[in-house]
């Protein structure tokens, strides 16, 4: 096998776009809270999104483990660093949902929520500490980083090596 199924290719492109999607909307939501102004359909579309990107990652860890992966590049060192970084990016997009999904549990969202009424949600500073909505935001900052590591690597293999790696993650069968 040279390149990733075609439907690990689909989930792979599909991760990019929720995940943009995600992070667009956490942010929004945040300057929200802070500025007193969010709305429980601000937290149901944002839930959403993270929700779908947390059942995609599930779907994709399974189509991996049927499909495998293609071979290593060859180059050992890289490869490891590679596997590091790629295991670090599912670890990372599985602890960014659960964490969101904790936030709202363990704060006044839930409730605001299941009553339907938007006073009942946190206010600016609202969630007074509580750490796993700071986890949550954290996390989502060190996956960002992770991602543009993976890119640049990407970009690198692309047009430095030029080793047509980016094909692998092609829909176009070679
Ligand atoms: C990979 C998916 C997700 C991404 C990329 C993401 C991203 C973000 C970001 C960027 C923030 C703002 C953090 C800050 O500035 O402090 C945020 C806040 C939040 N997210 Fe997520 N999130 C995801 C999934 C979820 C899920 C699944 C839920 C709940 C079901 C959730 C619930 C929340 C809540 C309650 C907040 C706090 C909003 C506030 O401060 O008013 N998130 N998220
Ligand atoms: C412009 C953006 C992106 C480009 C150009 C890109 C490119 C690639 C390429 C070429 C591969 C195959 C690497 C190989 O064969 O060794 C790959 C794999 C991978 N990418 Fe991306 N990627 C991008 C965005 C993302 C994003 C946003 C995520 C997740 C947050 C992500 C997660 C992964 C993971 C986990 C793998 C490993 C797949 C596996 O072995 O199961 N990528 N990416």
């Amino acid at each position: 096998m040279k390149q990733y199924s075609k439907r690990m290719v689909i989930a792979h492109w599909l991760t990019l776009g929720l995940l943009v999607l995600a992070w667009y909307l956490g942010d929004s939501l945040s300057d929200s809270t802070d500025e007193s102004r969010a709305t429980l359909l601000g937290y149901v579309v944002h839930a959403t999104a993270g929700i779908a990107l947390l059942l995609l990652i599930a779907m994709r860890l399974f189509f991996r483990g049927k499909d495998g992966t293609p071979p290593a590049t060859g180059n050992a060192v890289m490869d490891r660093v590679a596997h590091g970084v790629h295991h670090t990016l599912y670890l990372l997009l599985l602890l960014v949902p659960i964490t969101g999904i904790l936030t709202v549990l363990r704060s006044s969202v839930a409730k605001a929520l299941l009553a339907g009424d938007a006073s009942m949600l946190p206010k600016a500073h609202g969630f007074h500490g509580l750490l796993v909505h700071k986890l949550h935001g954290t996390l989502v900052n060190v996956l960002i980083a992770v991602v543009v590591l993976h890119v640049l690597a990407a970009l690198k293999h692309q047009f430095i090596d030029k080793d047509g790696l980016l094909e692998r993650m092609m829909l176009r069968r070679k």
